[in-house]
């Protein structure tokens, strides 16, 4: 995700952009870039890789007049983090200039239509395609800008929030959304737009929250034919009469969306994150999954002999989960190392193997050896990854982005769940293509991908539950976590969440393991979680909760809605609705993140930057 900001009135605009830019850096900080126009009626566009203070420092000799402006930092989705692609984005004839935040799925052919028609782009962007859309759709169907904006949109396929400006009418600001949020602000003859609150509050407390598909233009003096200078209609021009609210929240609360913390934030983000990393890519209407780095490198996996999986931590668990899916649907042998370790033991690595490398942040320095080892042996090196640029998809060989914006809070939560997404899209991608799983389970589990944004939004619901009976569990020293098949690494993610935030000491088993020595830990003092969600091995997972029960453990079970077995034995009990066993991980994931979070918060942990730990470990 990125961040926008624009403003228009009385005040010199680009101070206010600049701030505005640095109150939304936590949305993303790979560039910025700012759009201005001056009392002369000139159209500027400064641009620089990195954070906002790098183009702070390209603009300190720059003519930054004007009182109308656009401003952007960018978290890149398409095209590397670079100068060229930094937005805000000409059109081609340069009077307009447009920032954006969100994915065009459908720019490609949006393009190949703009290049018949002799376009030129300069970058690899999809925002680029639609602002010269835009100014295409002006001069062909004669229109004013707002117009154009919303004949352009209409042919837009994603997921969008755009501010754009015409040179040639300094008092207009024009902007639009659709799944990708957008605020107006209403000074006292001045407005402002951004993707949230943040660069807004200290203006003014009076914003309209614009819905999607709804088209908003702005102007001062002559500018409008309202005398309000709020214009706000849908795409298809249905007039919306504005609804001004009171902005409630303080700054610190709206960085954080009004939560606490960044890991809650990101916690409840994730149906949102999910629905991004699988835009474009899980077509349920065309029951069909188009994974690009597997389409345009399908020989390498239909010919691997074996699949190795490398990562750290919480990726590494994600890896776990993909072993299991790659080798039931696609039957190909998977090993999952440790980094640190493989890089080290000297592994056997054939030219036919494909290394799948996970990492959320791209720069694990373990994992980017990893990689090297591999590519000097010859494999073929596969990577999951959220930031686009970052050190391990640059030496890779190709790979799957997972789209979800930049993961903040040090303990991993949406990352998670995107990277187990995106796996399971692979080895259904692998399976079908090898024909070596059914049809019809193919279509169900795309099926139900689809679903299970709606099923994490249900699971969340029970938040406020999982808090209260978080607290009589914060005088535990220790936890064990359980789990068989998909559900065993989420036992193992579930302990680490809880390891790394709250300082509780916690394993994660086999739920069969614990006959082979754990169970001499069992007491009331040592809480035990169980992943016990209705598939494969469930009744084996009832007896190894009745072994526990018999030895007088305290058993919270992560169970299917409906359940009335292990609701009957455990001691508390937290329902996920039913889905796919190799989906699974998705829902039964969700309470352990909540669990480990609310027990944090209690025992007073600094939740989002734990001791001792670093967002990404760059070094060994
Ligand atoms: C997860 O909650 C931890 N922050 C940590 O284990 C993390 O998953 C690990 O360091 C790997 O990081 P990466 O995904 O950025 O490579």
């Amino acid at each position: 995700m990125c961040g926008i900001v624009g403003y228009l009135g009385k005040r010199n605009a680009y101070p206010i952009l600049i701030k505005g830019l640095h109150r939304l850096e936590y949305r993303g900080y790979d560039s910025a870039g700012v759009a201005l126009i001056n009392e002369e009626g000139q159209l500027s566009v400064y641009k620089a890789k990195g954070k906002v203070s790098e183009l702070e420092s390209f603009c300190a000799d720059k003519d930054t007049r004007g009182n109308i402006g656009i401003a952007h930092t960018r978290w890149a989705t398409h095209g590397e983090p670079n100068t060229v692609n930094a937005h805000p984005h000409y059109s081609e004839s340069e009077r307009l200039a447009i920032i954006h935040n969100g994915i065009i799925e459908n720019y490609a052919v949006l393009k190949a239509g703009l290049q018949q028609e002799g376009y030129t782009f300069k970058s690899e962007t999809d925002t680029e395609v639609l602002v010269q859309l835009i100014e295409y759709t002006q001069l062909n169907r004669h229109v004013e800008l707002k117009t154009a904006v919303q004949l352009a949109l209409q042919q837009v396929v994603g997921a969008y929030a755009i501010a754009i400006l015409d040179k040639d009418h300094p008092d207009t600001l024009i902007a639009a959304r659709k799944g990708s949020p957008l605020v107006v602000g209403i000074g006292e003859g001045e407005y402002f737009i951004a993707s949230d609150a943040t660069p807004i509050v200290e203006y003014t407390d009076q914003v309209i929250y614009i819905d999607d598909e709804e088209v908003v233009k702005l102007c001062t003096k002559d500018g409008c034919t309202k005398d309000e200078g709020i214009e706000i209609a849908t795409i298809n021009n249905v007039a919306k009469t504005p609804e001004i609210k009171r902005l409630e929240l303080s700054l610190s609360q709206l960085e954080k969306g009004g939560y606490p913390h960044f890991m809650l934030k990101e916690i409840f983000e994730q149906p949102r994150t999910l629905t991004d990393s699988m835009r474009g890519r899980v077509n349920v209407r065309q029951d069909n999954i188009a994974l690009s780095g597997f389409i345009d490198n399908k020989e390498r996996f239909l010919n691997a002999k074996r699949i190795i999986i490398t990562a750290c931590g919480t990726s590494w668990h994600a890896g776990l989960i993909a072993m299991y899916a790659i080798e039931e649907f696609a039957q190909i042998p998977v090993e999952v190392e440790y980094s640190s370790e493989f890089r080290y033991r000297k592994p056997v690595i054939n030219k036919d193997d494909v290394v799948i490398a996970i990492s959320q942040s791209g720069e694990t320095a373990d994992t980017l050896a990893a990689i090297q080892l591999a590519k000097s042996k010859g494999a073929f090196i596969f990577s999951i990854c959220n930031v686009v640029g970052a050190s391990i998809p640059r030496v890779s060989d190709s790979g799957c982005y997972t789209h979800v914006g930049p993961e903040i809070g040090v303990a991993s939560t949406k990352a998670f769940t995107a990277q187990v997404t995106a796996l399971t899209m692979l080895a259904l991608c692998i399976g079908r293509e090898k024909g070596t799983m059914s049809e019809d389970k193919y279509l169900s589990i795309v099926r139900e991908l689809g679903q299970i944004p709606d099923k994490i939004e249900r699971v969340l619901e029970q938040n406020a539950r999982i808090s209260d009976f978080s607290k009589t569990f914060t005088y535990a020293q220790n936890f064990i976590y359980l789990g068989r098949g998909y559900n065993y690494p989420v036992a193992l993610e579930g302990a680490l969440k809880l390891k790394e935030i709250s300082y509780i000491h916690a394993e994660g088993y086999p739920a069969a393991e614990m006959k082979h020595g754990p169970i001499a830990l069992i007491s009331q003092e040592m809480p035990v979680v169980v992943v016990a969600p209705h598939c494969g091995t469930y009744e084996k997972v009832v007896s190894n909760i009745q072994e526990i029960k018999a030895r007088k453990g305290k058993v919270i079970a992560v169970v299917t809605e409906g359940d009335e077995i292990v609701s009957k034995i455990a001691d508390y009990v937290i329902e996920v609705p039913q889905t796919e066993e190799s989906l699974s991980p998705l829902l039964t994931v969700i309470p352990l993140q909540l669990l480990a979070y609310h027990i944090a918060v209690v025992k007073g942990c600094d939740v989002d930057q734990p001791r001792n730990l670093a967002k990404s470990v760059t070094v060994e």
